[in-house]
C-alpha cells in the first residue's frame, strides 16, 4: 500500500471547477496522442494507470472514437477531474477507478483489457509502483495486449543531462524516487513475462515504450 504519510506527487495544475489542467499534459498530449494512437488496436479497451487530470484520456478518445478508456488514479481530485473531462467524451471514458499500484493485488476488481497506458508515474513513486504496475499488467492484459509506458529514462552515458538533473531533484524530494534506468525497467518487464517491443523517442527526452508478452 502507498505510504499515506508521504504525499502523492502531483504535477502543477490549473483548476476550472473540477477540471484540472496540467501545463505539462498540454505540452505532451499531442505527441502522445499521435504515437500511442498508432499502437492501439481497433476497439481496444484501455486501462490508464496514474491518469492525473484525465487530459491524455480525453485527447485519445477524441482522436480515436473506437476506444473504450478507463482512467485511474489514487488521488481523489485527479479522479474527479478525469470524470469532469469525461463529460466531453460521449461515453467513451469510463468513470475513473481508485487504483494504487502499490496496493496488494490491486487488479483484483479490474476487468481484463487490451492495452494499458501509464505516463510519468514510475519515476515519481517508489520502485514498488513499477513492480506493481507490471504485476498487474501480467494479470489484466489479454494475450496480445501491450503495456505502454511514457516518461523519462536513464540510458547510461546516453542519458540526457536534463534527465540527470531531474533524477537528482527527484531524489532530493524523496530518495525512493528517480528517473529509472531503462535496463532496470526491461529487467522488471522480463520478470513478469514481458519484452520491450518498441522504444519511441518523444519530445523533451522522453520515451514511449511498448511491452508485450514474450514468447512462452
Ligand atoms: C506526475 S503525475 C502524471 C499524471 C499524468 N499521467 C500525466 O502524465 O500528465 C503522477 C501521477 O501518478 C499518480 N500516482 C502516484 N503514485 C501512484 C500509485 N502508487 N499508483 C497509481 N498512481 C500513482 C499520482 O496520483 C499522479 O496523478
Amino acid at each position: 500500500m502507498t505510504d499515506k504519510t508521504a504525499p502523492i506527487a502531483l504535477e502543477d495544475r490549473d483548476r476550472h471547477g473540477a477540471r484540472l489542467s496540467s501545463p505539462s499534459a498540454a505540452r505532451n498530449r499531442g505527441p502522445i496522442m499521435t504515437a500511442l494512437s498508432a499502437r492501439l488496436p481497433e476497439g481496444a479497451r484501455v486501462l490508464e494507470i496514474a491518469s492525473g487530470t484525465g487530459e491524455h484520456a480525453l485527447a485519445l478518445v477524441t482522436h480515436r472514437p473506437d476506444l473504450s478508456w478507463t482512467p485511474s488514479d489514487p488521488d481523489p481530485q485527479s479522479r474527479a477531474s478525469a470524470d469532469a473531462w469525461a463529460e466531453d467524451a460521449q461515453g467513451r471514458m469510463q468513470p475513473a477507478l481508485d487504483l494504487d499500484v502499490c496496493a496488494q493485488i490491486w487488479w483484483k476488481t479490474v476487468e481484463p483489457v487490451d492495452a494499458m497506458y501509464c505516463a510519468n508515474m514510475i519515476h515519481i513513486a517508489p520502485w514498488a509502483a513499477a513492480q506493481g504496475l507490471f504485476a498487474g499488467a501480467a494479470q489484466l492484459l489479454s494475450q496480445n495486449g501491450a503495456l505502454h509506458l511514457y516518461g523519462p529514462y536513464q540510458e547510461g552515458e546516453a542519458t540526457a543531462p536534463s534527465n540527470l538533473a531531474f533524477d537528482a531533484s527527484l531524489k532530493q524530494r524523496d530518495p525512493r524516487w528517480g528517473v529509472r534506468p531503462l535496463a532496470d525497467v526491461d529487467a522488471l518487464a522480463g520478470e513478469h513475462g514481458f519484452v520491450r517491443a518498441e522504444r519511441v523517442d518523444m519530445p523533451s527526452n522522453n520515451l514511449l515504450l511498448t511491452f508485450q508478452r514474450g514468447v512462452a
